[in-house]
């Protein structure tokens, strides 16, 4: 598996040189002059813990979550003011964990982002389905958010239990979403779980839009090393049927494709932190990308907090990109919208595309992958499995080893992928 990304990895970069992670930092951030700049926010909390789930969290506690977003607000602060005035930036997502357990210190969280940075597409937040009541959303909403993104992994009694998640009530899903609205309402499913059909699916996604949604996240079980998860990965070709028909499905309603994983019922309804040209991520395990590095904090809330509390950000490795590092990571991200454009990769890189891709992009459009009309690349759907297909493996190559040892250690001394 990794001998395949690694050929890649080296056919692209056209070089052998690893991503290299490092354990050093630059002390001041330079984003003044990033394109399409985002924000995005993590908090480490949950409930309950799910034994499918790789991301950064531990059980929620109230006085730790309450240092833990004082830290917060420090990191803010110190990244913030390494701006000259404030800095225009386009989305403000919440993750997690679980950040709707601390919904009512996000208002404080937004005003102090705001003290540095303008927003100008809206905030994000996500939600357990258990959060979405009436109170906490009225408080997510009076906090200026705009967008939110409940988990509800099945609605179906049958994967709820594989998965060992609790019931999603969806006449109580209805009732709270009716009573405060917000301008998208996104619901995350995951897919390729045991004997799932493409019915299932499809009434899932009946339940959600039935409910409230105006965007579906559809993402395909990964079935993470270091996770205790006793679920099995569906083989690849009926996975491929069924990416197909959720695909045609959501198409069939007229949904949008936004991305590899979303479908909008309306235009404006947008949900995704992942396809931006530059970000910048605050807390633990949070990364942010520029236009020559890319940083991740350490994973650990306790040595996050200590950081802080010592007058150091909290960042655990930096990778400094070669050039053809740089122009793959940011065509493997772009790619997830489904689209790539000639423009905007010149106005980025100050060259052609063709010019350094050009022979790849012929092959792709060969093969059916992708088709292209003024300057602007499609995906097709064949070309989106594949996509998919290559996403797992560099999903279980690189990040799968990377937070596998993130998760032990706070402050490793270099990672290699
Ligand atoms: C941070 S959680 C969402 C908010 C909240 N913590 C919850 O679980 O409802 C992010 C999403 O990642 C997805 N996810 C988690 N583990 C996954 C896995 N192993 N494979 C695929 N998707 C996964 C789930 O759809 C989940 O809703
Ligand atoms: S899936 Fe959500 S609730 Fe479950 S552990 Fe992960 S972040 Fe927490």
């Amino acid at each position: 598996m990794s001998f395949l990304t690694d050929c890649t990895r080296a056919w692209l970069t056209r070089s052998r040189k690893p991503f290299l992670f490092q354990n050093e930092y630059d002390r001041t951030l330079t984003f003044d002059t990033e394109r399409g700049l985002g924000l995005y926010i993590h908090i480490p909390f949950c409930k309950s813990i799910c034994n499918f789930c790789p991301y950064c969290k531990e059980i929620y506690d109230e006085k730790k979550a309450n240092d833990y977003i004082d830290a917060l607000l420090c990191e803010i602060r110190t990244v913030g003011g390494m701006a000259k005035g404030k800095r225009e930036v386009t989305s403000l997502y919440f993750g997690g964990g679980t950040p709707a357990l601390v919904a009512d210190r996000i208002g404080e969280i937004v005003n102090t982002v705001k003290e540095y940075f303008v927003i100008t597409e809206g905030i994000g937040l996500e939600l357990h389905p258990d959060n979405v009541t009436v109170p906490t959303l009225k408080t997510l909403r009076a906090a200026g958010v705009t967008k939110i993104s409940i988990g509800i992994q099945s609605f179906l009694e049958k994967y709820r239990r594989i998965l060992g998640r609790s019931r999603a009530d969806a006449a109580k899903l209805r009732e709270a979403l009716a009573a405060v609205p917000f301008e998208t309402v996104s619901m995350d499913f995951i897919f390729a779980l045991p004997e799932q059909t493409a019915e299932d699916l499809r009434r899932d996604i009946d339940t959600a839009i039935a409910v409230g949604a105006n965007h579906v996240a559809i993402y395909p079980f990964i079935d993470f090393t270091f996770t205790g998860s006793k679920v099995r990965a569906m083989p690849k070709k009926e996975k491929r049927a069924l990416l197909d028909a959720i695909t045609r499905d959501c198409l069939a309603r007229g949904m949008t494709r936004d991305s590899i994983w979303t479908f909008s019922t309306e235009k404006s309804a947008r949900y995704s932190s992942m396809t931006r040209d530059n970000f910048l991520g605050f807390g633990c395990s949070a990364t942010t990308l520029l236009r020559h590095q890319f940083k991740i904090n350490t994973f650990s809330v306790r040595e996050y907090c200590a950081r802080i509390r010592a007058g150091e950000l909290p960042t655990s490795l930096t990778l400094r990109f070669t050039e053809r590092q740089r122009m793959i990571y940011y065509l493997f991200w772009t790619a997830y919208s489904t689209r790539v454009s000639e423009a905007d990769f010149e106005a980025f890189f100050g060259v052609k595309l063709s010019k350094m891709y050009g022979m790849e992009m012929r092959l792709m459009k060969l093969l059916g992958f992708a088709t292209e009309r003024d300057g602007v690349w499609e995906m097709t759907a064949k070309g989106a499995f594949y996509y998919h297909y290559y996403e797992n493996f560099y999903t279980l190559a690189y990040i799968d080893k990377m937070w596998g040892i993130m998760r032990q250690e706070a402050f490793p001394s270099e990672i290699r992928l």
